[in-house]
């Protein structure tokens, strides 16, 4: 399978004041085309960053960027604003958590999806045509209906549809997905991941998906990598890691998964809390919340260990075959 985005010892620093806020560091990530790739991790670990990064959604006053960010071949990173505009949108869809942040109060939802769609030089007769198919796709239960209606007057679970429709009408390669479901309920929730499931068996679209939720990532990834304080801990197939979680942060995750029913959840909180990295720290940014953490972990920063096939894992604690180069 190829690659259509490769991200290779990336970093973000965050400037407050006279400090730097090391957000992201070292981050290697491939994403290939046709698969899901999910990030998860806990709130703070810096998914959001990362995802905005890839298109230059950061204010560049208030940060600064390292590494590579090749999107089929091209360098994303420091590319020029206007190529960006180019790339972002046509070939790389963002759907955010709140869709009220990205669509026009005052523009009625359909008409917004017709502009996104004119922006590739198609007639607006043709574009309306396409946003009615693309309404009926996302399962809006009648397009004519909710085409005509401003966002304010949708429910949140279809404001999240018309930016679905937005993005995809585009037809983006890939479709960075920033905790798309978190603020619905679990049933549109399963809708909205079936939808995004569709994108990529029909249109061989990629997807991005940020979530702090295993639960999520089970049911649709094929891939994940967990991320813990800005950086990649555990990268593999989401059967391997979820079957075989390696590293003692991915173990907490899949333990803190409520289980059984509503009435019956059994949900282990982790104590502690994601730290904020002011200065460049030598050891494993784990160290101060992991139960098994040694001496050595304070002290050096754990290498890429290979647990099986495409299955990684930065830890001290793990035998094993240490390995150089890119997460894939
Ligand atoms: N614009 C900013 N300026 C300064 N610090 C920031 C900025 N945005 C994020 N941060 C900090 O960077 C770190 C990572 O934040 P980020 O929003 O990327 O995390 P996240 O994993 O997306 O969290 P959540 O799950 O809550 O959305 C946090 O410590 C956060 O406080
Ligand atoms: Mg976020």
């Amino acid at each position: 399978m190829s690659e259509l985005l490769k991200i290779t010892d990336f970093s973000v620093n965050y400037k407050i004041g006279k400090k730097q806020l090391s957000a992201i560091k070292n981050v290697d990530l491939t994403v290939n085309e046709g698969e899901i790739t999910a990030v998860v991790g806990e709130s703070g670990c810096g998914k959001s960053t990362l995802a905005y990064s890839i298109v230059q959604l950061l204010d560049k006053r208030k940060s600064s960027v390292s590494g590579s960010i090749l999107y089929q071949g091209k360098e994303l990173v420091g590319l020029k604003a206007k190529e960006m505009v180019k790339i972002r949108g046509k070939e790389i869809g963002f759907i955010f958590q709140n869709p009220l942040d990205s669509l026009n109060p005052v523009i009625k939802s359909g008409n917004q999806v017709v502009e996104a769609i004119c922006l590739d030089g198609i007639d607006r007769k043709t574009a309306f045509e396409k946003t009615q198919t693309l309404y009926e796709r996302v399962k809006m239960s009648d397009p004519l209906h909710q085409m005509s209606q401003y966002p304010h007057e949708l429910s949140g679970g279809m404001r999240q549809r018309v930016m679905i429709s937005m993005m995809v009408s585009r037809e983006p390669k890939l479709l960075i997905a920033d905790e798309p479901t978190t603020a619905l309920d679990v049933t549109i929730e399963a809708e909205i991941l079936q939808l995004l499931s569709e994108l990529k068996e029909k249109n061989n679209t990629s997807v991005l998906l940020i979530t702090h939720n295993l639960g999520v990532v089970s049911k649709i990834a094929d891939k994940v990598a967990v991320m813990y304080a800005g950086q990649i801990v555990e990268f593999g197939k989401t059967e391997d890691v979820l079957k075989n979680p390696s590293h003692p942060y991915t173990q907490m995750l899949l333990k803190a998964i409520p289980k059984g029913t509503k009435h019956d959840v059994k949900l282990e909180s982790i104590p502690g809390t994601v730290p904020r990295f002011y200065d460049t720290n030598q050891g494993c940014r784990f160290y101060n919340r992991c139960p098994m953490a040694q001496k050595k972990c304070e002290a050096f920063a754990p290498e890429k260990v290979k647990i099986d096939n495409i299955h990684y894992c930065y830890c001290h604690l793990l035998g094993g075959e240490h390995v150089e180069g890119t997460t894939d």
